[in-house]
């Protein structure tokens, strides 16, 4: 792992989205693995159903990032004063009012939004962010998940529907792959697992990770 300036405050990048099973922990195990390769980091399990930890606990090899289990909405309004790491990944659980949430919108620095491309999921987004996470003025984008890929345009289409509302979506997409259920049962992020599909599966994420860092490097 890389070191961490002393003193300084981490990133904190939270994946979001109101409804359950449309990616938020796969996105938050990634991101949290893929950005460890190159800095500190601690990946917050914020959902009280604990998928993350379930995830990282199947496997008896450490990851390579931190990983805590915090659900009230006190100390996760503090994570910014968390300064051993340079970077705090927060997985969310599925719920638009709960109080973990609303301490978390206010002091991330970044959200990342999974869905499908499917247009019902897509509304429910849509609605969410235009009354929970535009108005909160934190940077943010769309990722679309769970995308079948025999049929591409659907998330093209949704891309485009997300634009004409001007919200922002990744250019990169997650596609469905079984590599993904593969990994969290065996326990290991994408990034260290082996089989079939693994490098399509691996290189989506990677391509998120990409984006998320240049939208971090733009003044
Ligand atoms: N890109 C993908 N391809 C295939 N399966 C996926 C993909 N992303 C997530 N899954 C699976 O879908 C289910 C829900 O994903 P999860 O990340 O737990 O969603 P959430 O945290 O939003 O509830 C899990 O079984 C997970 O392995
Ligand atoms: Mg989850």
């Amino acid at each position: 792992m890389a070191a961490k300036r002393k003193g300084s405050s981490p990133k904190v990048l939270a994946v979001l989205n109101g409804k359950g099973g449309v990616g938020k922990t796969t996105t938050a195990v990634n991101m949290a693995a893929i950005f460890s390769e190159s800095q500190t980091v601690l990946l917050v399990d914020a959902d009280p159903q604990a998928s993350a930890s379930w995830w990282v606990s199947r496997n008896p090899q450490p990851v390579t990032f931190d990983i805590t289990k915090e659900t009230d909405a006190t100390l996760l309004g503090k994570l910014k004063k968390v300064n051993d790491y340079s970077l705090i990944v927060v997985d969310t659980p599925p719920a638009l009012n709960s109080t973990a949430l609303a301490a978390v919108v206010p002091v991330a620095d970044y959200i990342l939004l999974p869905t499908p491309p499917a247009p019902m999921d897509l509304a429910a987004l849509v609605n969410t962010i235009k009354t929970a996470i535009a108005p909160a003025g934190v940077a943010h984008r769309v990722l679309l998940t769970k995308v079948d890929s025999r049929s591409l345009s659907e998330a093209v289409d949704a891309q485009q529907t997300l634009n004409s509302l001007s919200i922002p979506a990744c250019e990169a997409i997650i596609r469905t792959y079984k590599a993904h259920e593969r990994a969290a049962l065996e326990g290991v992020p994408i990034t260290h697992w082996r089989g079939a599909n693994v490098k399509e599966a691996r290189a989506d994420y990677y391509r998120v990770a990409e984006e998320v860092q240049q939208d971090w490097s733009q003044p």
